[in-house]
């Protein structure tokens, strides 16, 4: 079974070897078996079972969100809105929700995941990373990788999320359960080993030590990386080889140096600096430096409860000043190479067909129309998941404006 859509006003490519955003205007995509099997001009498409008309809208390779904590119990409005009255954020919070998740049924907390999912497919997102971190026990913490493995495959152990309160005076013995017992459970769910490396979470040592065994256990490492203030993070994600050094609010020359060094990408969350009050991260620096960037919404219920990557794009382009293809790039292309994965983030012959349509022309429009729902049409892997490639309503009903786009 082959689709065809055509009448395409810009489709972004992000073809791999260019090494950043490509798209081409006027464009065609044919789908074939779940793939990408052409996309050119749609004046020399070939021919298809299906043919969908894209009525000059735009068409993007899918979201991928390379950081999300989806499995948790529990909600922190409160909190929010105390911060916003002027409380600081701290790592403390987290620990509400850990009571809560330890509390839940399965049900519920799959149920929550679930909810969560969908929402970010209906925004665009069609792959998403998935961490534990809010169980803090053995058996919380292996319930949730294997809740996350129902939903995704790539599911990130996180039992160093912070030193859970039973622990509170044994740290140590804590970081060995994380790396023990806690680990063997989790690593047969897992893809990833996460750490984070902060004041009040773990430092340095502890983190290498967590991410060797994860390491051993056959997990590959990413890093919460200088989230709150200066430290070892990045440094510490740069020498385990992580996929990912995540966050990089406060960087010094020294930690850009690291990243740009390493394959290390550093993964930007702006909705956390939107949500805290804290301040950017500084992504010119890092673009300048040759890094590689993504973008990802963090989506938790404490420091960034959005699941919506067009905000987090919008962010990137108002408030780190990336341009709109840099922060399309990052929210596509950047997170597959966090997550090491070369079959998504682009529509390269062969990706995976997962694509977004946008009621809009340009991919700027993400930026442009901040807080507008635009994803029209979904596809994973080759099939509709979510929305529908129908002109919006109010359009199309006389025959005059048929192919009237929704824009105008
Ligand atoms: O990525 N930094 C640590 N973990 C989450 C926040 C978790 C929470 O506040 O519940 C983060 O920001
Ligand atoms: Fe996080």
């Amino acid at each position: 079974m082959s689709t065809l859509i055509t009448n395409i006003g810009e489709l972004v490519t992000n073809e791999p070897g260019a090494g950043g955003f490509t798209a081409l205007s006027a464009a065609a995509l044919v789908i074939d078996n779940g793939r990408v099997a052409w996309t050119g001009e749609a004046a020399r498409a070939p021919a298809a079972d299906d043919r969908v008309d894209a009525a000059g809208r735009a068409v993007l390779p899918g979201f991928v969100d390379s950081h999300a904590h989806l499995v948790f119990a529990g909600e922190r409005g409160a909190e929010f809105a105390a911060r916003m009255a002027g409380l600081p954020y701290s790592a403390g919070g987290i620990l509400s929700t850990v009571a809560a998740t330890r509390a839940a049924s399965d049900a519920d907390l799959l149920g929550n995941l679930r909810r969560l999912a969908a929402e970010m497919l209906g925004q665009g997102i069609t792959t998403f990373e998935c961490k534990s971190g809010y169980g803090l026990t053995v058996v919380d913490e292996a319930r949730s990788v294997a809740l996350a493995a129902r939903v995704t495959p790539e599911v990130t152990y996180l039992g160093a999320h912070v030193v859970p309160p039973e622990f509170q005076a044994d740290p140590a013995g804590y970081v060995e359960l994380a790396r023990g017992p806690m680990l063997g459970a989790c690593a047969p769910h897992a893809r990833w080993v996460d750490v984070f490396c902060e004041q009040g979470a773990f430092d340095g040592d502890q983190a290498r030590a967590i991410l060797a065994a994860g390491r051993s256990a056959g997990l590959l490492p990413r890093v919460h990386a200088n989230q709150l203030g200066h430290g070892p993070g990045v440094q510490v994600a740069a020498e385990a080889g992580a996929a990912s050094a995540d966050h990089c609010t406060y960087l010094t020359d020294a930690d850009i140096a690291a990243l740009a060094g390493s394959g290390t990408v550093a993964t930007l969350l702006p909705g956390v600096e939107f949500s805290t009050r804290q301040p950017y991260p500084d992504a010119r620096r890092l673009l300048e430096a040759g890094v590689s960037v993504a973008i990802a919404t963090d989506c938790n219920p404490g420091s960034c409860f959005t699941s919506s990557m067009p905000f987090c794009i919008a962010l990137a382009v108002r408030d780190m000043r990336m341009t709109t293809r840099e922060a399309l790039w990052s929210a596509t292309a950047g997170g597959a190479r966090a997550l090491r994965r070369d079959d998504i983030g682009h529509l390269g012959s062969g990706a995976r067909a997962d694509l977004i349509m946008l009621n809009a022309p340009l991919h700027a429009y993400l930026a442009y129309r901040p807080g507008v729902p635009q994803v029209a049409a979904v596809w994973r892997g080759g099939s509709l998941a979510a929305g529908s490639a129908d002109l919006p309503a109010g359009r199309g009903h006389s025959r005059r404006h048929r192919r009237a786009p929704p824009w105008v």
